[in-house]
């Protein structure tokens, strides 16, 4: 059975008039420790043994007499075996008796099943637990159908190989590093033959995957990220804020592009493929004349995910987009929760959100501030699912 408001409500009523902010240490922890350490929140990271030093040394909070922070910001990291152990019956009782509110990010939809998530895991999550699902590709119902209905632009689906007729994504994971990417593009239905069997053949992807790929049209355009906030806190034509633009750094893609193209003809033909794992971030902004359109498509998605999965977004999200020649966005990928490029401004503040409130305004600042609010007006129930 699904986790309910209800079932969260007895929790919510024991939880101290301070909770811990928590979450699982990967991608945007740091943010989201720092941004709470900042509002004057304790923090907590759920991390894995062997990969937990960023938070558990390097980070770690120094606090004086007071409880003033003196250097870092996670107060405490609880490591396991595995990030999923942190779902354990006892795991979970101790993050209610501690008061943590998870705010989920990709590690822990990635780490637990989601079943895990939507089912069992009984500790409030700051956002869009329902969501989580829609970002899976291979789920009849996803983040796709869930932008078509929003009248959002999204790229053209080609409905099979021998469909393909002009530059084409192919969308997999990949064979041994199951977590990233086995993308590869093709131009033509001979072409897709031909790469497919050669990246099979190497090891790069996996026939199984191959069958249930997404083939889309490629976008040809520049990327940018854009993470927004949504709150249910404020007169809705409030609710909705730009916070930062990010774009991904991806090897090899972004180590081929640094190549003269006689030196990439050098290469053998596998090194020539590049692959798209993401290693890191850039901060954008966008023509002032296109952030009309990111508003209008913001909205939309705030709409129509409210409708597809009440409560809807609650907090952070980022659509990914490609911008075409006439300036219109195309978004490919979702996130309904914190994307992975917040920490290009990790106390600094993004550009749009420092625009807003006057005041450095990184994500993970803004949640933190959301949560502050949520519990000073006695409204935590409505921000967490
Ligand atoms: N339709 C498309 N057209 C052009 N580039 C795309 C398209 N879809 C994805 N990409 C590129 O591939 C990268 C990863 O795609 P994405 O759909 O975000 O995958 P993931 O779900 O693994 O994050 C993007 O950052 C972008 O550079
Ligand atoms: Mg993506």
């Amino acid at each position: 059975m699904p986790i309910e408001p209800k079932d969260l409500a007895p929790v919510l009523a024991a939880y101290p008039d301070r909770p811990w902010v928590g979450t699982v240490g990967s991608h945007s922890a740091l943010d989201v420790a720092d941004g709470a350490a900042q509002e004057g929140f304790s923090t907590l990271v759920l991390g894995q043994r062997g990969r937990d030093a960023v938070y558990r040394q390097y980070y770690r909070a120094h606090r004086g007499p007071n409880g003033e922070l003196q250097r870092g910001c996670v107060d405490e990291v609880w490591s396991y075996p595995r990030f999923s152990d942190l779902a354990a019956p006892a795991e979970q009782e101790r993050m209610r008796a501690h008061g943590v509110l998870l705010v989920p990010n990709r590690a822990l939809s990635s780490y637990l099943p989601l079943p895990t998530i939507e089912e069992e895991l009984r500790v409030p999550i700051v956002g869009s637990r329902r969501l989580l699902r829609i970002e899976e590709r291979t789920e009849r119902e996803n983040y796709y159908t869930l932008l078509a209905r929003a009248g959002i632009p999204i790229p053209a689906a080609v409905p099979s190989p021998d469909a393909i007729d002009g530059l084409s994504i192919v969308k997999l994971p990949h064979a041994q590093k199951r977590l990233e990417r086995g993308f590869f593009t093709v131009a033509s239905a001979a072409e897709y033959r031909e790469k497919s069997a050669r990246l099979l053949a190497d090891g790069v992807i996996r026939p199984d995957d191959l069958a249930g790929a997404r083939i889309e049209r490629y976008v040809l355009g520049p990327v940018f990220n854009f993470n927004y906030f949504f709150s249910p806190l404020v007169p809705r034509a409030d609710g909705l804020e730009l916070l930062g633009v990010d774009e991904r750094r991806e090897s090899s893609l972004d180590g081929l592009v640094r190549l003269p193209a006689a030196q990439q003809l050098e290469m053998d033909a596998a090194a020539r493929l590049p692959e798209y794992t993401v290693v890191g971030h850039g901060t954008l902004t966008v023509r002032e004349s296109i952030l009309e359109e990111v508003f209008r498509l913001g909205e939309r998605f705030v709409e129509a995910a409210r409708a597809w999965a009440p409560p809807g977004i609650v907090g952070p999200f980022c659509l990914q987009t490609c911008i075409d020649r006439d300036g219109h966005l195309t978004v490919f990928d979702v996130a309904a929760r914190i994307g992975g490029g917040t920490n290009i401004h990790l106390a600094l503040g993004h550009p749009y959100g420092n625009a807003l409130w006057r005041s450095p305004m990184s994500t993970g600042r803004r949640l933190a501030l959301e949560i502050r609010r949520a519990v000073d007006e006695d409204r935590l129930s409505e921000i967490v699912t």
